[in-house]
Formats: C-alpha cells, structure tokens, sequence
C-alpha cells in the first residue's frame, strides 16, 4: 500500500511501504525504515563534508531520494544530484523532491555512465550487495579531494562464509574464526584503497562501522601518485602470533591467515568528534543510539586492530564465559590495553598476547 513516511525532516512517499528487519527486497522504490539512524549519520557526515569545503553532492543509488533529500533539506546551501537507473525511482525521486519542496536534481542513469561526465565533491554508492561494480568506473568523477561513501551488504562474503567469493571479487582472504566482521570491513577498505592507488588517488578512511547486515565507511579521496603511496602502505596481512597480528608486506615473515586488508584506522578521532558535536545539536528519533555508536567508533580508535569474541575464548579453555567487564579490567591491571568494540558487543580488543588473555579466563 502506498504511504507517506517522515524520517529526519522530510516527508517520503512510497509506492509500498515495508517494515524489514534485515536487508530488504530488493524492488524500485526501495525503502528501509530499519536504516533510518544510517541516513542520520549520513546527514551528520555531509554536514560536516561541507563545512569542509564540499558544494557537490551526489546520492548516486538512491532509491527513492531519501539520502540526497535529506541532505537538501538538512543542509542547505549545497548542490544535491539525485540519481536511479531505474525510471519508476526517478519518478518517485521527481515526485519526493517535489513533496519536499527542495532544491535538488533528479537524474535517471546508470550510475557509472554519470560517473564519466560529471565531477562531484561527495559521492554516495549505496547498492544492493556489493559496491565493487562502481568503485572502478568512480575516479573520473572526482576532483581534487572527494568525500566517498560507500556501503557493502555482502558482508557473508566479506566475512568469510564464502571464501572464494572474497578472494574472486575483493582479491583478499577473509577470517572466519574469530573477528571476522571487522576483517571483512578492513578487506573493503583495502579493495577501495588499492582501486584509488592504481588511478593515483590516495583513500584515507574517515569513519567507518558496521551495523546490522552492512558495513559502511566514509572516506576522503585525494589525487596524487604520493598520497596513493602512502595509502597503500596501510595495506597488509593478518597473522596469528599468540593472537592477531597486523602487518605490512616487508614484515611478513609467517603464513598469513587473512588479507590483504587495511590494517591503519578505520576512523579519524578529529572526524568523529565533529560529526559528534553535528549529531548532538540535531533532533533525531534515534540519537541516543547514534551516539553510542559513535562513542564507541571513537573509543575503538585507540584500541588494537581486530578482537577476541568471548564465547569462542571460554571454549578454546573449556571454561564459564567471565563478565566482559572483567576481562577489561584484568587485562588493563596487567597494563594493556583493552576495550570493547561495536563490532560485537561480547568482545574485547586488546594488544595483550591471546596466552594471557586465555590465562584471565580460567
Ligand atoms: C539499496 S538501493 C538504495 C537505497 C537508498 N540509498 C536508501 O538509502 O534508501 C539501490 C538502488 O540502486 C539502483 N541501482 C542499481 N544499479 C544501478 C546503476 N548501475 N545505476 C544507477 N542506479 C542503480 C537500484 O535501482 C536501487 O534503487
């Protein structure tokens, strides 16, 4: 049935109206209310985008509008393009822009052919599955320095139920025991990275996470053959010496388990106090949520890549799981470091070697 939802402070109008938990189906016209607290996110993002200099915005799969008019609306003083190859969500983006009385462009074209004669300051890729079909036709769309947001939902692939998938489509070997989600979204970082370096651009992440069935990052895009270098010396393996190591290819020197994957920050700490201090100062239905998201985004900044899933822990000791707060506290009596991680809430970062962490548990 048709309907009208409000999200932020615009008003959507749907062909039909679906209440998914997880992923959704995939149809013209596609609306989750599930990811209303991304959108929020990514209102907070192209504030902030803006304040640093972006004037263009593209919302490059959208569906029916929603993102680019939300930041049309939310935003103001900024260019918003709003593209669908799909002619029944051009129709509905036309009809949105106009119900919300914005200034925006509706374009009705397959994004990669947009992507060779346009240039924009922000580009949104929000696809069905993978992003991979539009990261390599991107770079003749950007200018100097370009925001880039992406999101991938093949996380199974990304996280390692299909293992030759990741490795056919993102060239990376994913990690399946332990950690995995953070991995499979270090793995997507790199394959951007390494696409942006082959076209002398350099990809420095700015606030990435995962939630529900998606991983998603926020990223700047800089030309020059320099910046390119010195992003893809952020790219590297996983190796298991009495637990997770990150290193880069010179330092190799035992079988890696995963990767090649990003092995730098995933977030910047200056980028998610600004986009904090945006959140904080806007109503939101879910800010109370977005807010822990983003304290923990910030917390895990200075945290040790990758983590230790308890459960799986207090099995390899045969042991009753102890409270996670716990583990955090023995951990850092022992002066390591340790936190929890948004990735899974009964986990723990920690640079502590995995014989000590076993060790706290029994
Ligand atoms: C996941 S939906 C976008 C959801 C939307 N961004 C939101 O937040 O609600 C993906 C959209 O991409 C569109 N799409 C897929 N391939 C495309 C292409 N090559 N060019 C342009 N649009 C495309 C689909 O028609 C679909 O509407």
């Amino acid at each position: 049935m048709a309907a009208i939802v409000e999200e932020g402070e615009v008003k959507i109008f749907l062909e039909e109206f679906h209440n998914y938990r997880g992923p959704g189906r995939r149809r013209a016209g596609f609306y989750n209310p599930a990811l209303e607290i991304d959108r929020d996110l990514n209102v907070a993002f192209c504030a902030y985008a803006a304040k640093n200099g972006a004037r263009k915005f593209l919302d490059g799969l959208a569906a029916t509008g929603i993102r680019g008019i939300r930041l049309a609306k939310e935003i103001g003083n900024i260019e918003v393009e709003i593209n669908d190859y799909n002619p029944k969500s051009y129709e509905l983006i036309k009809k949105n822009i106009e119900l919300n009385n914005v200034d925006a462009i509706a374009l009705n074209e397959n994004l990669c052919v947009l992507l060779q004669r346009k240039r924009y300051d922000y580009i949104d890729i929000d696809p069905y599955g993978s992003p991979i079909p539009f990261i390599s036709c991107l770079f003749k769309a950007l200018k100097k320095r370009t925001y880039l947001a992406v999101t991938a939902t093949d996380t199974a692939t990304l996280c390692g139920a299909y293992k030759k998938a990741c490795i056919r489509k993102y060239h990376s070997i994913p990690l399946r025991r332990m950690a995995s989600k953070e991995a499979g979204l270090r793995i997507l970082i790199a394959y951007v990275a390494k696409q942006a370096a082959s076209f002398d651009y350099g990809f420095k992440p700015l606030l990435s996470y995962s939630w529900g069935h998606f991983f998603r990052v926020y990223g700047i895009m800089e030309r020059g053959a320099g910046k390119a270098e010195r992003s893809i010396q952020n790219i590297g393996w996983v190796v298991w010496d009495d637990g997770w190591k990150l290193l880069n290819f010179e330092k190799i020197d035992s079988k890696p388990l995963a990767g090649p994957m990003w092995i730098g920050k995933i977030s910047e700490e200056d980028v998610v106090n600004a986009v904090k201090e945006i959140v904080e100062k806007k109503e939101m239905k879910r800010k109370k949520e977005l807010m822990k998201l983003l304290t923990f985004i910030k917390e895990e900044i200075s945290l040790p890549p990758l983590y230790y899933e308890t459960g799986k822990v207090a099995k390899d000791v045969k042991v009753r799981q102890p409270k996670l707060q716990k583990i955090i506290d023995e951990l850092q009596k022992k002066g390591y470091d340790a936190g929890r991680t948004h990735f899974m809430l009964n986990a723990v970062k920690t640079n502590a070697p995995y014989s000590v962490i076993k060790e706290i548990f029994t």
